[in-house]
């Protein structure tokens, strides 16, 4: 029987790469339900192509407008419509691929009727990790990471287990300023944060790659996601990107997953597993890969990472609070209100104001999410 696919966020570059998985795969996989925000030519071409029994887009008027061209789909719209999408009765897969703290509700809804979910959406366990992780156990549910670094290390762990573990290693590739000085991060452009070197990516993604927050999110991500402490999880750049995860062990041994940087092979690892079903994507030969480096992180010139290590330590809604500040701070930078140098003080600035009076449930999260992206807004303004 084909695996029933709903897809939140498909317009998106997980969403697309989810879909051409999919596409290789047609007898196994089922398109059932797609959700976008305002993509509406990409969306279209997507409905034409995949048929889904039901679509949600962030407005009303898209949705009406949709539902006149495809009078075969069901449409739905705004948070009511990602919902539905996340919780369509015949699906048994939903992928969680919206971008920020959009995504929160949606996956919850979606592992509350039991639904298998496959998270790309770090935002989701940056802001809500405890909440979404009891979940988790209570529903008995599973949860597969699909960022590359996550997914290798839930292959290494589903396989060796927690019996002895020292620590995990999550690579990074440093992003785009590796080696630029930090003198010269006031000058850095949107064009150029956005130009990711190994990695093709969604706009927030590439600028948090470039300021390294979306490193510290991954922190965050593991620490929930695999229940260890900061001290337990190490970042290393590794420019070549070859390298997602590693697993070190106290008996001496360190494992490492290794694949070319194509986010289709953790896509379709989530989506097939807990089989493996042969890939159109090339097998890394070592040979033509020549040389793998690996360094240390200069935390002076991307606070961020020591921000969230910080930030997982002390638990609570300070994810919530990190996450919406920077969602705003790089809202900022694209817009160019604020300069590159600008989006760690506009994070830092908002976590200093904030004590965690919030009530530690879901809607806490939301309160949480809701006074940071105020107080971010704030300390832009007071800079401009
Ligand atoms: N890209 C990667 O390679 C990668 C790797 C690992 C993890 N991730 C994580 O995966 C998530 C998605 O990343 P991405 O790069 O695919 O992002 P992206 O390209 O920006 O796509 C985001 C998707 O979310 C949709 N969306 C945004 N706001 C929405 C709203 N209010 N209502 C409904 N839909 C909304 C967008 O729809 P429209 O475009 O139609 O508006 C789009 O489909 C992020 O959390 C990211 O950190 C990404």
């Amino acid at each position: 029987m084909k695996k029933k696919i709903s897809i939140l966020g498909s317009t998106g570059s997980v969403g697309q790469n989810t879909l051409a998985v999919i596409e290789s795969f047609s007898h196994r996989f089922e398109v059932i339900g797609l959700a976008a925000g305002a993509n509406i030519l990409k969306l279209s071409e997507q409905i034409q192509r995949f048929r889904p029994a039901a679509v949600s887009v962030a407005c009303e008027k898209d949705a009406l407008d949709l539902k006149n061209r495809f009078t075969q789909t069901e449409f739905f719209w705004g948070e009511e419509g990602l919902e539905q999408l996340a919780t369509l009765p015949e699906v048994d897969l939903v992928m969680s691929a919206l971008v920020g703290a959009v995504g929160i509700k949606p996956t919850w809804q979606a592992l509350s009727v039991g639904k298998v979910v496959a998270l790309a959406n770090k935002e989701v366990l940056v802001s809500a990790g405890p909440w979404m992780m009891d979940l988790v156990k209570e529903k008995k549910g599973t949860l597969l990471p699909v960022d590359s670094e996550h997914n290798a290390l839930f292959q290494l762990l589903d396989c060796h287990g927690f019996q002895g573990l020292e620590k995990i290693t999550l690579t990074a590739s440093g992003g785009p300023f590796l080696k630029i000085p930090e003198k010269d991060f006031k000058m850095l452009t949107p064009e150029q944060a956005l130009r990711h070197p190994t990695w093709s990516m969604g706009k927030r993604i590439s600028i948090d790659s470039a300021t390294l927050m979306n490193k510290g999110f991954e922190v965050i991500e593991a620490g929930h996601l695999f229940n260890l402490r900061g001290t337990q999880i190490e970042v290393v750049v590794h420019p070549q990107s070859m390298i997602h995860g590693l697993v070190s062990y106290q008996d001496g041994n360190t494992l490492a997953c290794l694949s070319l940087p194509d986010m289709k092979i953790p896509i379709a690892y989530v989506l097939c597993y807990p089989e493996r079903y042969p890939q159109e994507v090339p097998v890394l030969d070592l040979t033509k890969v020549g040389m793998l480096t690996f360094e240390g992180v200069d935390g002076q010139k991307f606070p961020l990472l020591g921000v969230a290590y910080e930030i997982l330590k002390r638990g609570g809604h300070w994810g919530a609070v990190c996450n919406a500040a920077d969602e705003v701070a790089v809202g900022a930078f694209l817009e160019r209100k604020i300069g590159f140098h600008q989006i760690a003080y506009v994070v830092q600035k908002t976590l200093d104001a904030f004590s965690d009076l919030f009530s530690k449930s879901l809607e806490g999260v939301y309160e949480a999410d809701h006074w940071a992206r105020t107080k971010a807004q704030y300390v832009i303004k007071m800079l401009s």
